[in-house]
């Protein structure tokens, strides 16, 4: 076998045999297909499409490219997985929320992809932080924390961290197979009992459009439980960021809020983080429905719980042992902050969220190639939300860039991303469909 002729047969739209797509998964994982071949693979698939047979296979193959943990703890192994968003912190939130009701949570995450953050990216904005853990570190900590965030690796889904980057700087984000095989890769290799997916929906999502969307997580919630992993996905919207920022440490001081209890908390961060925590806790038998489930994970956010475990988790990867205590001062802060103001009064109507991905890219806050440093104190703060009325001259959003020019351009984007009503405007509905 070769990857010109598995690529040659991927590009005339010819169904590729089991033994094909492990060959290139393994391929991937030693290093023995290139950047191209890999870059030309993503893109054949993002174009052709494997169908649901091929689907599973590059699943399965990407799992097996690397190692399955195994666990004998006394608890439920769980996590959560958003299908990607801008300002969508939940994960950092979610995972010592789920340890502190007594889960186990080996979360295996992304980098920021397309336009999208990247939970990975986000926790390094923490000094001294790393994500970068072995396979034991990882083992030991979820033993003793309960929770980790961690980069896939080269003995866990390691297809999955060479493909990943390369999908990532060409445009081969949005395809359905290529989000599945991603995802349940580093899931499945993690040794899961239950998952729940995030599938999100609206502008800022990966696929905006809900018929496809809501194609992605039958795909996954069905190659998932065909594993042997229980499953639900829920549909969420992303047509405005979940928090009122975009950015790595702006989206940490989001999460810090909301497991300080400090002012001014999002209250759609904590729907999430509640209702996707629900589900899992009552997958995983910890609670006797998601409804119970959330409420669990609600007290464990009031009562200090959660964040204990965070200020845990941060220590132990690296970063300062008083986090919980002095997030404030520990995060890196952009040298200018402007804030961009209505010019009149109206109703916020809508958000072109995909827009404000892109304009933390521009900021530095992401990456355009692969090498590129991600500056983690930029993008966006204190964005107005859809229904919002504003009055003229209101603030908008801060812009938190490197310099003034940088600043400006963002402003202008921004600006145009936004759209205005004199009418009353019905905020979108945060949680929907629930598949599985
Ligand atoms: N998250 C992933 O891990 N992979 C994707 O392809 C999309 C979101």
């Amino acid at each position: 076998m070769d990857a010109a002729h598995i690529l040659q047969k991927l590009r005339g739209g010819a169904p590729l045999y089991e033994a094909e797509i492990y060959w290139f998964a393994n391929g991937l994982a030693e290093g023995t297909v290139t950047d191209a071949q890999a870059g030309a693979f993503a893109m054949g698939v993002c174009t052709r499409g494997l169908g649901a047979e091929g689907r599973v296979h590059l699943t399965a193959a990407m799992v097996q490219s690397g190692e399955t943990l195994r666990w004998d703890l006394p608890g439920p192994v769980l996590d959560k997985h958003s299908t990607g968003g801008v300002g969508d912190p939940v994960s950092l939130a979610l995972a010592p929320a789920l340890a502190a009701c007594g889960a186990y949570v080996p979360m295996v995450s992304g980098r920021g992809l397309g336009h999208t953050g990247g939970t990975l990216d986000k926790l390094e904005a923490i000094p001294g932080l790393t994500t970068q853990l072995s396979v034991e570190r990882l083992q030991a900590q979820v033993e003793e924390i309960g929770c980790a965030i961690v980069a896939a690796n080269a003995r866990l889904a390691p297809a999955d961290a060479r493909l990943y980057a390369v999908r990532d700087v060409t445009g081969t984000v949005d395809s359905l197979d290529l989000i599945c095989a991603s995802i349940l890769s580093k899931k499945l290799a993690e040794g899961v009992e239950a998952l729940v997916l995030d599938v999100k929906t609206g502008s800022g999502a990966i696929l905006p459009d809900a018929d496809a969307a809501r194609r992605l997580a039958h795909a996954l919630v069905e190659t998932a439980q065909g594993a042997g992993c229980m499953t639900t996905a829920l549909m969420t919207d992303m047509s405005q960021p979940a928090v009122p920022a975009a950015g790595n440490a702006l989206e940490v001081i989001e999460v810090m809020k909301l497991l300080t209890g400090g002012a001014g908390a999002s209250p759609r961060l904590r729907t999430l983080v509640e209702v996707l925590g629900g589900e899992a806790l009552a997958l995983g038998g910890m609670a006797a429905d998601a409804q119970d489930g959330a409420q669990r994970i609600g007290r464990v956010l009031d009562n200090g719980d959660a964040a204990e475990r965070f200020g845990q988790m941060v220590a132990a990867q690296g970063g300062p042992a008083d986090f919980p205590e002095h997030w404030r001062d520990r995060l890196p802060a952009a040298p200018v902050v402007v804030e961009l103001r209505a010019e009149a009064p109206g109703v916020v109507a809508g958000i072109d969220t995909r827009v404000l991905g892109d304009v933390v890219l521009d900021l530095g806050g992401g990456r355009r190639v692969e090498t590129d440093m991600v500056n983690p104190a930029v993008g966006l703060s204190d964005l107005v939300s859809i229904g919002d009325a504003i009055s003229s001259d209101q603030p908008l959003v801060r812009i938190h860039a490197d310099d003034a020019d940088d600043a400006e351009a963002a402003a202008a984007k921004v600006y145009g991303a936004l759209s205005f009503s004199d009418r009353a405007v019905t905020p979108p509905t945060l949680i929907g469909e629930r598949i599985g």
